[in-house]
């Protein structure tokens, strides 16, 4: 029956090849949407990348490019992997034609609720029936992005990590109606990608953010207090809590604009003062003070990341 065992491995081994899924779309080309498309690409997978702005899309690629460059000069990748890494991501400024035949889209736009529902109403009407809608929002609820699709079971959290790249983690958030099957699948899927997924629960900040989120927004107020300076909080942090980075740093890094919206998901989302955005952290944004993506935030990164330059508003 030797014969029999062979057939049935062929048998799995096709079905299993053939659940896998291979064509993804990622919306948005920013700080994650390069990251995820990277990672997806550089894995085997087709990958259409989509965004609103060209630019963007071109400052994505070129990012891509960049980490791609990077991972070949510390020998992790071979330049043949890098051709053919960026030989499977296209770009694309019309979401329709971007996600028309895919299995899996993972969004990565702005960090705004409304405009994360109108994607996801869009998206129910132009991607395939049975193509999994993933967003990497770092805090907006998924049982509400859910709710506007017709497809509230294969809607599902998939929160990747800065430098996706680099970072092992992907936080799976399950929304009230997210299935057992679309959870295994994305599970598996992150899995796929050399990362370790780990499944909670769908409420407020999920896990990351509730917890990280609330320290860096203490950072901010502890500046606003004038209780130390920016180089002075992020070094107790830093020697410390072992952290790799202080608040203040990893807040620009995020963006300035990413941290606002989550303190505002979570205040609405907890009803609870604790969680109210610092009032800096609000005059920053307003200002257009984002962070490493706009040049400048606690830190001026405007001669590079190597280098930490306190920002001449922060200097004593
Ligand atoms: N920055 C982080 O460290 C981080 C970490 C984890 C998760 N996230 C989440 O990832 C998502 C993206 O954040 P980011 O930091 O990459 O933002 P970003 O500002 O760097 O990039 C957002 C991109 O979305 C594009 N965009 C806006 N509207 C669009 C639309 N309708 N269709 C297609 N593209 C559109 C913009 O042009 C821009 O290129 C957010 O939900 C954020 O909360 C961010």
């Amino acid at each position: 029956m030797a014969w029999l065992g062979c057939f049935t491995f062929y048998f799995c081994a096709l079905k299993a090849k053939g659940n896998r899924m291979n064509k993804i779309a990622v919306i948005g080309a920013g700080t994650m949407g390069n990251g995820i498309a990277h990672v997806f690409a550089q894995f085997g997978n087709e990958v259409n990348l989509i965004d609103i702005s060209q630019d963007s899309l071109d400052r994505g690629i070129a990012t891509i490019t960049k980490n791609l460059d990077r991972q070949v000069s510390k020998e992790r990748i071979t330049e043949e992997d890098k051709t053919n890494t960026l030989s499977r991501i296209k770009t694309y400024t019309d979401l329709g034609e971007g996600v028309s035949d895919r299995e899996l889209v993972v969004e990565a736009a702005t960090e705004n609720v409304d405009l994360k529902l109108k994607i996801f109403q869009d998206l129910d009407s132009k991607a395939p029936e049975g193509c999994i809608l993933a967003t990497n929002t770092s805090s907006i609820s998924i049982t509400k992005i859910a709710a506007v699709t017709g497809r509230p079971d294969k809607v599902i959290g998939m929160h990747f990590m800065n430098p996706v790249p680099v970072m092992k983690l992907v936080e799976i958030i399950r929304g009230y109606a997210t299935s057992d099957e679309v959870t295994k699948t994305i599970m598996d899927a992150s899995s796929a990608l050399s990362k370790v997924p780990v499944e909670v629960n769908d409420y407020p900040g999920f896990v990351a953010n509730r917890i990280l989120m609330p320290m860096i927004n203490e950072a901010i107020i502890t500046l606003h207090e004038g209780v130390a300076g920016v180089e002075e909080i992020d070094t107790v942090m830093k020697l410390g809590m072992a952290h790799p980075m202080g608040p203040l740093q990893l807040a620009d890094f995020i963006g300035l604009d990413v941290c606002l919206s989550i303190m505002n998901v979570l205040y609405d989302g907890f009803g609870n003062g604790k969680y109210a955005p610092c009032p800096l952290l609000v005059n920053m944004v307003t200002a257009g003070k984002l962070g490493i993506k706009s040049g400048e935030g606690f830190y001026s990164w405007r001669h590079g990341t190597k280098e930490l330059v306190v920002a001449d508003n922060f200097r004593k």
